[in-house]
């Protein structure tokens, strides 16, 4: 191997990390607040039918309570306006643990009670 290759060599070794690691710290930027105005809000906004729910609506064990035995069986049938995917399909593992721990962070009996409006 000459000195050239090896140079470039060892300059696509170094970079290899940085291309990876970059967009996957964009990723998780999204936050619960987002998450719940995107994927809760449309249904449980000041009027709708279903209720007003934001994280005040409910206390702590509420909402622990809601996301381990209700969420999946009241939300199964339910899909976003204009979407296809069930809403259940459309969030990743990962964003649900996001919402819950938002909702509970700003439950009604949290430090710091929230509507996701403001
Ligand atoms: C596409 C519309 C829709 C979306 C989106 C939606 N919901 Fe609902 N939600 C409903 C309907 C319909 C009910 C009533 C279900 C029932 O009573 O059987 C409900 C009920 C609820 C209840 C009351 C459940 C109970 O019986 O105690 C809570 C709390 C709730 N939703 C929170 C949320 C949260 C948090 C999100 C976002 C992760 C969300 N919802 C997203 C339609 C929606």
């Amino acid at each position: 191997m000459n000195a050239a290759k090896r140079f470039v060599l060892i300059c696509g070794l170094c970079l290899f990390p940085l291309v990876f690691l970059t967009p996957a710290q964009e990723k998780s930027s999204t936050t619960g607040k987002d998450l719940f105005k995107q994927n809760c809000r449309v249904c449980h906004s000041k009027d709708s039918a279903q209720g007003e729910y934001s994280p005040l609506s409910l206390i702590q064990d509420q909402w622990k309570k809601f996301f381990t035995t209700k969420f999946a069986s009241t939300h199964k049938d339910v899909r976003l306006p204009g979407q296809e995917k069930k809403l259940l399909e459309t969030l990743t593992p990962e964003q649900l643990k996001t919402l819950q721990k938002y909702c509970i962070d700003h439950a009604a009996d949290s430090e710091q009670p929230q509507t996701c409006s403001g």
